[in-house]
C-alpha cells in the first residue's frame, strides 16, 4: 500500500473516536426527538436583523401565552447574543440545575415561563462565545437533547437574527416545527425582508404563524400617535404574501427601561398599550396555530437563492 494511501486511512484509536462522536450525536439526536415530543407547539421567532426587539418580542409574547394558561418555554437560540433570560428577570450567570442523570432543568420564571439560555452558564456579560458554525449547532443539539422542559403546549425559540445557513440550520435540528413568527419594525418592512422570510419558510416547508410590527409607533402624553419609523406597510405586505399580520407594539421607554433593569416589561406594566397588544397577539397566535390555520407560504413566493 503506497503511504499516500495509508496516510488516508484512520487508525484504530482515531477510527474509535470518530465512532464515539457519531454515538454520541445519535443519543443526543434520540434525546431531542424525546423531548420534543413532549411539546405540542413549537414556535421559531426570526427577524431579517438584529436590534428589532426579536428577543424583547419572543419573552413577552411568552408572558402573555402563560397568561393565557398555556405551559411555555423559552429557548435561547442566539447562543453568540444571548440576552433572553436578563428580559425574563435572570441574571448572567444564574445557572441551571443538573441531575444527576446529565439532564438539566430550566428556571421557571413569573408568570410560569420556563427560560433556557447559554447565558444562563455564562459567568458574566462581557465573556464572548466566540464559536463556528458547526459547533454552535453541537451546542444547540446538546442544550435540546438535555434540557428537561417536561410537557409544554408552547417552546418559543428566540432564533439568532437573519435567515441565513445557520437558521436553517437550527430549524432542521428541531423535529416537526409548528412554523416561524417574523418579528420587524416599519423601517425594515420592505418587501425583500418578507420576502426573504417567507422564501425561507417555503424552501423548508415550514408554515409562517404571522408577522409582528415592533416599535409600530409612540404615542405621546397626549394621545397623539407619532410614527417614528415609517408608518408600517407591514399589514398591507402580509396581506399581499398571505401572511397572517399578528398586531403592532408601539415604542415605549419604559420597555428599554425594564429590560436594562432585568425585569419583564409584561409584568411590570401590565396595563400598557404594549402589554395588551401581547396578550391579543397571543389570543391570535392561539387560534392560528391550535386550529392549524398557520400555512406555508404560498406559490407566489418565488424561491430566491439568499
Ligand atoms: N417597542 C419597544 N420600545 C422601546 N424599546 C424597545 C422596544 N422593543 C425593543 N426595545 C429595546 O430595543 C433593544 C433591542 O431589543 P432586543 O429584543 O434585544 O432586539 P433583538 O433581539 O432583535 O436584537 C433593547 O434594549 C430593548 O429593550
Ligand atoms: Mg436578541
Amino acid at each position: 500500500m503506497s503511504k499516500a494511501r495509508k496516510g488516508m486511512r484512520l487508525g484504530t484509536s482515531e477510527y474509535k473516536q470518530v465512532a464515539e462522536r457519531m454515538k454520541a450525536i445519535q443519543e443526543q439526536q434520540r434525546r431531542l426527538i424525546a423531548n420534543m415530543r413532549r411539546i405540542r407547539f413549537k414556535v421559531a421567532v426570526l427577524s431579517s436583523k438584529g436590534g428589532v426587539g426579536k428577543s424583547f418580542v419572543t419573552s413577552n409574547l411568552a408572558g402573555a401565552l402563560a397568561m393565557r394558561a398555556r405551559r411555555v418555554g423559552v429557548f435561547d437560540a442566539d447562543v453568540a447574543g444571548p440576552s433572553i433570560h436578563k428580559m425574563m428577570g435572570l441574571p448572567t450567570g444564574y445557572g441551571m440545575m443538573a441531575r444527576m442523570d446529565g439532564t438539566v432543568v430550566p428556571p421557571e420564571v413569573p408568570p410560569g415561563v420556563k427560560v433556557a439560555s447559554v447565558g444562563l452558564l455564562l459567568p458574566r456579560d462581557e465573556i464572548p462565545l466566540i464559536w463556528r458554525g458547526a459547533i454552535k449547532t453541537s451546542a444547540i443539539r446538546e442544550l435540546l437533547a438535555y434540557i428537561d422542559w417536561g410537557e409544554l403546549d408552547y417552546l418559543l425559540i428566540d432564533m439568532p437574527p437573519g435567515t441565513g445557513d445557520e437558521q436553517l440550520t437550527i430549524t432542521q435540528l428541531i423535529p416537526k416545527l409548528t412554523g416561524f413568527i417574523l418579528v420587524t419594525i416599519p423601517s425594515e418592512v420592505s418587501k425583500s425582508v418578507v420576502k426573504k422570510a417567507a422564501s425561507f419558510a417555503k424552501r423548508l416547508n415550514i408554515p409562517v404563524i404571522g408577522i409582528i410590527e415592533n416599535m409600530a409607533y409612540f404615542r405621546c402624553s397626549d394621545g397623539s400617535i407619532h410614527y417614528i419609523f415609517g408608518r408600517g406597510a407591514a399589514r398591507e405586505i402580509a396581506e399581499e404574501y398571505e401572511i397572517p399580520f399578528l398586531g403592532q407594539i408601539p415604542v415605549d421607554e419604559r420597555i428599554r427601561e425594564a429590560n436594562d433593569r432585568g425585569k419583564m416589561f409584561f409584568l411590570e406594566y401590565p396595563d400598557s398599550e404594549a402589554a395588551q397588544a401581547f396578550l391579543e397577539i397571543a389570543d391570535k397566535i392561539i387560534d392560528i396555530v391550535e386550529n392549524g390555520k398557520a400555512k406555508v407560504p404560498g406559490g407566489n413566493v418565488e424561491l430566491d437563492a439568499g
